[in-house]
């Protein structure tokens, strides 16, 4: 069976599909909702029994915490026991933004959205449908992305009715989402800030605001995986074999290993456009991090629906502002 879509103005969210969807939050059913960064399946955050409704429909372990949204940092206040001098500035700075906070909970959050973790992670989207259905709703809302363990993050209502159907009661169509990837993840409940997933707030940017930060999740190391369980390996993977080549230069096509593979092949070149007339598909990658986030996730839906067999994508820039990207390319490309 097919899920109700409800289209709403990504500017200007209309009140009825708003209300509807609040209803629903409220009711303690799902609602898939679109965010800045990707699509999230939302649930009423205080409600252990819709809490447990969002880990069945996604089929991901009982072990892996979910982020809470937020319509503003007071709201985020409330939930947590201890809000340092970092919070403060950097929620100022970010907020509303990909940027994810992790703080000691308060008893209301229950174990169920933490995963049995004493700290509970908080964001604020920065997304007029999110913070609509946030204000109407009167609640915090817990929301992983909306697609099925270990697969890609939906960046449009298509990816989430194609990847979840009927598993949710109401998709809220906003339109493509703006950053393509999902959020940064820090977390602030240790004595050291610890960058636990990177995003398109890059670290040097949050060390501006509050000086060094600990890069956790530069790894797949299990330690990383410890930390946020949500970081194991294989995850945001498409349907496609992903494998990460070396650039290359004009004349020197990865040639060998594209007769290797299953085909059809498409090659996303990164940097400049150039030929590969042993792939069926070649794709010019932006060359900016803002904009090749954006198209990442829409690029590997779009091959899976056409039927690609394997991926081969250029290694991007070794620098902070693409640590994002690279992440969760690596974890495409991981193979157990
Ligand atoms: O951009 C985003 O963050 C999107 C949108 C919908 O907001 N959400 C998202 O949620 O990506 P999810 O569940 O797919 O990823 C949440 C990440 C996971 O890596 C999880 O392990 C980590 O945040 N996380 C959540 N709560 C945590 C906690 N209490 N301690 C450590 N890590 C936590
Ligand atoms: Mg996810």
């Amino acid at each position: 069976m097919a899920p109700l879509v409800l289209s709403v103005s990504p500017d200007a969210p209309e009140p009825e599909p708003i209300a509807r969807a609040a209803a629903l939050i409220r009711g303690g059913r799902l609602v898939a909702f679109p965010t800045e960064t990707v699509y999230g399946l939302g649930a009423d955050a205080l409600d252990p029994a819709a809490i447990a409704l969002i880990f069945a429909a996604k089929g991901r372990p009982q072990t892996n915490p979910l982020i809470v949204h937020v319509p503003d940092a007071d709201e985020a206040r409330s939930l947590v026991t201890e809000w340092p001098d970092a919070a403060e500035r950097l929620a100022e700075r970010f907020w509303p933004g990909p940027l994810t906070l992790i703080l000691p909970k308060r008893d209301v959050v229950p174990a169920a959205v933490t995963a049995g973790l004493a700290a509970v992670a908080v964001r604020v989207p920065a997304h007029p449908v999110a913070l609509a259905l946030l204000t109407a709703a009167e609640r915090p809302i817990a929301a992983p992305s909306a697609n099925r363990y270990t697969l890609l993050s939906p960046t449009r209502a298509e990816h989430v009715e194609r990847g979840l159907g009927d598993r949710v009661d109401l998709i809220l169509d906003g339109g493509p989402t703006d950053v393509g990837i999902e959020s940064t993840v820090l977390d602030l409940s240790g004595k050291h800030p610890v960058l636990l997933r990177p995003g398109m707030v890059p670290a040097d940017a949050i060390e501006r605001v509050i000086g060094p930060v600990e890069r956790a999740a530069a790894s797949l190391s299990d330690d990383a995986a410890r930390l946020s369980p949500g970081l194991a390996a294989r995850h945001y993977a498409p349907a496609a074999r992903v494998v990460l080549v070396d650039r290359a230069r004009e004349g020197e096509p990865p040639g060998t290993l594209i007769r290797q593979m299953p085909h059809p092949v498409a090659l996303l070149v990164f940097g400049s456009s150039r030929s590969e007339p042993l792939a069926e598909r070649v794709i010019a990658m932006p060359p900016d991090p803002e904009t090749y986030a954006r198209s990442l996730y829409e690029t590997l839906h779009a091959l899976d629906a056409e039927g690609f067999r394997t991926v081969l994508v250029e290694r991007l820039p070794d620098d902070d502002e693409w640590a994002g990207v690279r992440d969760r390319l690596e974890r495409a490309a991981h193979v157990e």
